[in-house]
């Protein structure tokens, strides 16, 4: 039987790029992007809905106009956005996902992708090498959804049988989209002001180390995790993967070897630096490689090779 693909939350910055990977794979027609508001070019870009993931009366009429066999719940409100309108982030987060999950029971969709985070881990937590499993204690209301969120999610696979799967995601590094409202968007950020200013102002102190993702290998381990075995997902929470980690200064100075003259300085007093504070600096994905073969193919310097060719050749280093 044909997929029928179902994206919700298509436009941002893992939505984009996960919408055109799946389309490649299963075919453009068989892939509905959805968001709340139209993408920026239309054209070509269908099908294509306009949803609030909390309507739920519109998100049933979705679902029965399209019966979904895999549905990818992608809107969601990010770490620092978050802090800002405490209370609709968990609305989205929590009640986004309690709908999509209900609804996916209801439509026996073979198979449901959620993302969580790295903000399920707070200051308890290991801060390096952090395990699968430890202390958890989240200090956003982003961290405290995506922790609940993974709670619902197992509880959906083991009470009711939805094939529901997840990654935490570390920062996520891309050229395509702009991420949006995060602690990590730094990462990206830097890039855009690199080529276009040759300096950036930094809201992260020079050594807050966090684990990062390129979007190519998110991708590709999202795709991974979503074609392994039911049998072979012994973790229906959702699994810890890692690129890999580094400081803004690290990633100052693996731009500076394509930009000689770059230079960085660092904006004191953040509200970010407190998030990223309480996150970790490395993560262990011992059960990603063990479960689904996971394993990420970019590190710090093809991260920035891939990132600076493909932002000059797409922007001419003009901000997105
Ligand atoms: N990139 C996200 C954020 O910074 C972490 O999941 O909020």
């Amino acid at each position: 039987m044909a997929e029928r693909i179902i994206i919700l939350g298509s436009n941002g910055q893992i939505g984009t790029e996960l919408v055109a990977a799946l389309r490649k794979k299963y075919g453009q027609a068989q892939v509905v992007a959805s968001d709340i508001r139209k993408p920026q070019s239309v054209a070509g870009d269908t099908p294509f809905e306009l949803i609030d993931v909390l309507d739920r009366k519109a998100l049933h009429l979705l679902f029965t106009q399209y019966r979904p066999t895999q549905v990818y719940l992608l809107a969601a409100v990010l770490s620092a956005t978050g802090e800002q309108h405490p209370r609709q982030a968990w609305d989205l987060n929590i009640n986004g996902l309690l709908n999509v999950l209900d609804l996916s029971m209801e439509y026996a969709v073979k198979k449901v992708f959620w993302p969580s985070s790295i903000a399920v881990f707070g200051p308890h937590s290991p801060k390096t090498d952090t395990p699968e499993y430890c202390t958890m204690d989240p200090t956003t209301v982003y961290g405290i959804s995506k922790l609940a969120g993974e709670r619902i999610c197992e509880y959906y696979h083991n009470r009711f049988g939805v094939d529901v799967r997840s990654i935490r995601y570390p920062g996520i590094i891309s050229w395509k989209a702009a991420p949006g409202g995060g602690t990590t968007d730094y990462a990206v950020h830097i890039f855009h002001e690199a080529l276009k200013h040759n300096t950036y102002a930094c809201f992260l102190s020079a050594d807050t180390t966090l684990p990062m993702l390129y979007m190519d290998d998110a991708i590709r381990g999202t795709l991974a995790l979503m074609d392994a075995p039911a049998d072979q997902i012994c973790i229906r929470s959702s699994y810890n993967i890692t690129g890999t980690s580094f400081s803004p200064a690290m990633l100052a100075g693996a731009i500076r070897r394509h930009l000689p003259d770059f230079t960085i300085t660092y904006v004191k007093n953040d509200p970010r630096q407190a998030i990223a504070d309480t996150w970790p600096s490395s993560i262990n994905d011992a059960e990603a490689r063990r479960d689904w073969n996971w394993s990420p193919r970019y590190g710090l310097a093809e991260i920035t090779a891939d990132m600076i060719v493909n932002l000059k050749k797409t922007t001419n280093g003009k901000s997105i």
